[in-house]
């Protein structure tokens, strides 16, 4: 059997009961490291609360050393670890579907996620459109196709969650292209990052998807001792120090509900300009009114 455990969002005891049974019994294990991390674990003491050795299973591995993860699994259970849930903003869908064209039965044991923890910040889940992540750019790689996403869920009212970037295990160009195995520091992408990048592309695009005073709530930390949110506009954000990751941001969308907006007065710096700001944003985004067919008299 392969069993893809989720582990929640923090700790090592978020796991759930039925997951913890599914380690146990299980010969290998391996913890998937390169989508999101356990903020409140390290690998030694996950070992140590699952009494396995823990592999720690880098992009490479997963994308093109899947065998190595399935070896077996026909005739012993092999786990698979995913921080979250296993198909919460990740996508592990290719191992499954290896795993069943190798006739390895398969079973999930979801958990907690990004996905729909941001809801206690007090957006309802509801409301949300297109998820998008935000990439780290670079001096000549500056994608932004999430743009017409956040054009597309703002056009219709709704909130944007935006995810991002972490890199983990990544090589330098000079070292990747020298073949040298040596691997750069883990790097989390800040919420100023991320609003800076926002700014920076709605200046190139120009189609209005957002303004620098569209308002949006930082989440730091979900789940954690230290979860943070802070509401402010993207402007704002853009000078708030989120402290250690993860993070995630949700850019307000028209269809703000006067009790989200309460909950969200209490992480803001100054309540009115806040409320101001969400009723000055709504305004600038409502739109024309529907003017329905005229209907033909004869
Ligand atoms: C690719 S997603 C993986 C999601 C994970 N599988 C889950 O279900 O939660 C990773 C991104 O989600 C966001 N994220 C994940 N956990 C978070 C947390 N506890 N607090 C804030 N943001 C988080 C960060 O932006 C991070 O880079």
């Amino acid at each position: 059997m392969l069993y893809l455990v989720g582990l929640g969002l923090s700790y090592k005891s978020d796991i759930t009961v039925r997951g913890l049974e599914a380690v146990k019994q299980c010969s290998r294990v391996y913890l998937e490291h390169y989508t999101s991390i356990l903020m409140a674990a390290s690998k030694e003491e996950l070992e140590q609360y699952y009494g396995k050795e823990v592999i720690l299973a880098d992009r490479e591995l997963v994308e093109s050393g899947s065998d190595d993860i399935l070896h077996d699994a026909d005739k012993e259970d092999v786990a698979f670890l995913v921080v979250g849930d296993p198909f919460g903003a990740t996508t592990h869908t290719d191992l499954v579907l290896r795993a069943k064209r190798q006739s390895i039965p398969v079973e999930i044991v979801h958990n907690a996620s990004v996905m729909n923890a941001v809801g206690s910040c007090g957006l309802q889940l509801y409301n949300f459109g297109q998820t998008i992540s935000m990439v780290f750019f670079t001096d000549n790689w500056r994608p932004d196709s999430w743009y017409d996403k956040v054009l597309e869920n703002r056009k219709i009212g709704l909130h944007t969650l935006v995810l991002l970037d972490i890199k983990v295990k990544e090589q330098s160009i000079e070292n990747m292209a020298r073949g040298r195995l040596i691997y750069e520091p883990p790097r989390y992408m800040s919420i100023s990052q991320c609003c800076e990048q926002l700014l920076e592309i709605e200046e190139t695009r120009r189609s209005k998807a957002y303004t620098p005073d569209t308002p949006a709530v930082a989440i730091s930390r979900l789940g954690s001792s230290t979860q943070t949110f802070k509401s402010g506009s993207i402007k704002e954000l853009a000078e708030y120090d989120s402290g250690e990751p993860l993070h995630s941001l949700v850019i307000l969308g028209r269809q703000c509900h006067e009790l989200e907006l309460e909950y969200l007065l209490e992480f803001a710096d100054d309540r009115d300009k806040f409320r101001n700001d969400v009723v000055a944003d709504q305004e600038f985004f409502r739109p024309a009114p529907w003017v329905p067919p005229q209907e033909d008299d004869d």
